[in-house]
């Protein structure tokens, strides 16, 4: 039955992992930045391909034909993820490796004096791929971060971008402080002078739904592994700027969209996960009302009201469903991180980073505790079975300009569907009790 709320519950029930304990403490998992826990439906679809599909493509038998299938049907769920169609979607290895090989292909047809813009504010994953084109001459550009509150400096945005740019490059939203970009901003400065916009969606893959349409990028990179799937990379792909992209491929290598940049065999069993992570998301939309949302079949057109791009009515439900799925996750996960963040910031000695927990910006908090390096919060908490991350997360660059590179980052907590108020509770109760040793 649908009900207007989202079932915590539920949620959780469907994890497997959920259960574990540490030290007689359940784990309380705040590490969903670093990647997410995984729904037994995911777990079963790996299980299951291994156990009834698992071939390579191309024969003419059952396994490779269920296989081929399965594959179309990943693209189909992530088409719907995206709001793109099918032929828009690449697999691969993880983001990094798409992202470098996305650069290589850009770099083939770029000359010395070539210019890319990338951020301060990004994963390494979106800056190391481009700024390997400096051995080709290219000049790469890097966007400065407003410190304290870690939003892009626009007005440097906008200064850096010239006729010369050849690629923007920007994260959707920060893995280290949870600062959400105005990414439709950027992809209009890209297009204004002729360029193209990558957009490093992986952090905010959990959180916001992804309209590539409505940004308007040309590349969108997110993986899997972050929103409740298994280890997998996943490229859009603008149907003109893939067909004019020049990868490197074997001669064998299909050299249409999407498969001319899958280099090699996929990761099948993974791929057969995907879909199920997508689902899943879907699941939790259908638990909303459709009139909580003001969504749904619009009788006149027959077309979905959401705002989508889609038009065949199975990938038009899933569609909707998702968009429902990422509403139901914001109001789990909004109160959550006001609980946190007031409580992180009555606790004395605490200094957070980022934007207030009113801004448009992730569940995923940073923060240092006076006289106590992050590692030793992070084992602390570990030991309680509070699992947070320390460091610098690959965002290396923003953490130094913040000047913590040198005493160990910072300590995250990443709010994710599944985590519970009482998690927030116990976390804080550790916090106040490490700050007070
Ligand atoms: C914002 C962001 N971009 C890129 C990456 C790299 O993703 P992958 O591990 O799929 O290469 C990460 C991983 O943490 C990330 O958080």
């Amino acid at each position: 039955m649908k009900t207007g709320l989202y079932d915590v519950d539920k949620c959780r029930a469907q994890f497997p992992s959920l259960t574990q304990e540490v030290g007689g403490y359940t784990a309380a998992f705040f590490d969903g930045p670093g990647g997410t826990q995984v729904p037994r439906r995911v777990i079963d679809a790996v299980v299951r391909y291994y156990t009834e599909s698992n071939c390579n493509t191309h024969g003419l038998f059952k396994t490779s034909r269920e296989t081929e299938e399965i594959l179309d049907g990943a693209r189909r769920a992530m088409a719907d993820f995206m709001g793109c169609s099918a032929g828009e979607v690449a697999f691969g290895n993880n983001m990094t490796t798409l992202n470098y090989s996305l650069s290589r292909a850009l770099g083939r047809t770029m000359k010395p004096g070539d210019e890319v813009v990338i951020t301060d504010l990004d994963h390494e994953a979106n800056r190391g791929p481009w700024l390997a084109l400096e051995e080709l001459g290219v000049v790469v550009r890097s966007v400065k971060v407003n410190l304290p509150d870690c939003t892009l400096d626009y007005k440097d945005f906008e200064s850096k971008v010239n006729p010369r740019t050849r690629v923007v490059a920007l994260g959707y939203a920060s893995n280290a402080v949870g600062t959400i970009n105005d990414v439709k901003w950027a992809a209009d400065l890209a297009h204004s002078v002729g360029a193209v916009c990558v957009v490093d969606a992986v952090h905010s893959a959990l959180h916001v739904t992804v309209d590539v349409n409505d940004i308007g990028c040309d590349f969108l990179l997110c993986s899997a592994y972050k929103f409740f799937g298994p280890h997998v990379g996943i490229m859009y792909g603008k149907r003109d700027a893939f067909d004019n992209l020049r990868t490197y491929k074997v001669k064998a290598q299909n050299e249409m969209p999407p498969y001319k940049i899958e280099t090699g065999t996929l990761n099948h069993e993974g791929i057969a996960g995907v879909t199920e992570a997508v689902d899943f998301i879907a699941g939790l939309g259908e638990a909303f009302v459709e009139e909580n949302l003001g969504v749904g079949i619009e009788s006149d057109t027959g077309r979905c009201s959401c705002g989508c791009c889609c038009s065949e009515p199975p990938e038009r439900s899933r569609r909707r469903d998702i968009v429902a799925g990422f509403e139901a996750i914001e109001r789990h996960e909004r109160p959550l991180l006001s609980t946190l963040m007031d409580g992180l910031d009555s606790v004395r000695g605490v200094t957070m980073y980022g934007l207030p927990a009113t801004a448009r910006r992730t569940p995923t908090v940073s923060f240092r505790l006076k006289g106590k390096a992050p590692a030793e919060i992070a084992e602390f908490l570990g030991d309680r079975g509070i699992f947070v991350w320390d460091g610098d997360f690959y965002a290396t660059t923003l953490i130094e300009r913040m000047g913590l590179a040198e005493q160990g980052g910072v300590v995250r907590v990443g709010i994710a569907p599944y985590n519970t108020a009482e998690e927030v509770d116990r976390l804080l109760h550790w916090v106040r009790k490490i700050a007070a040793e």
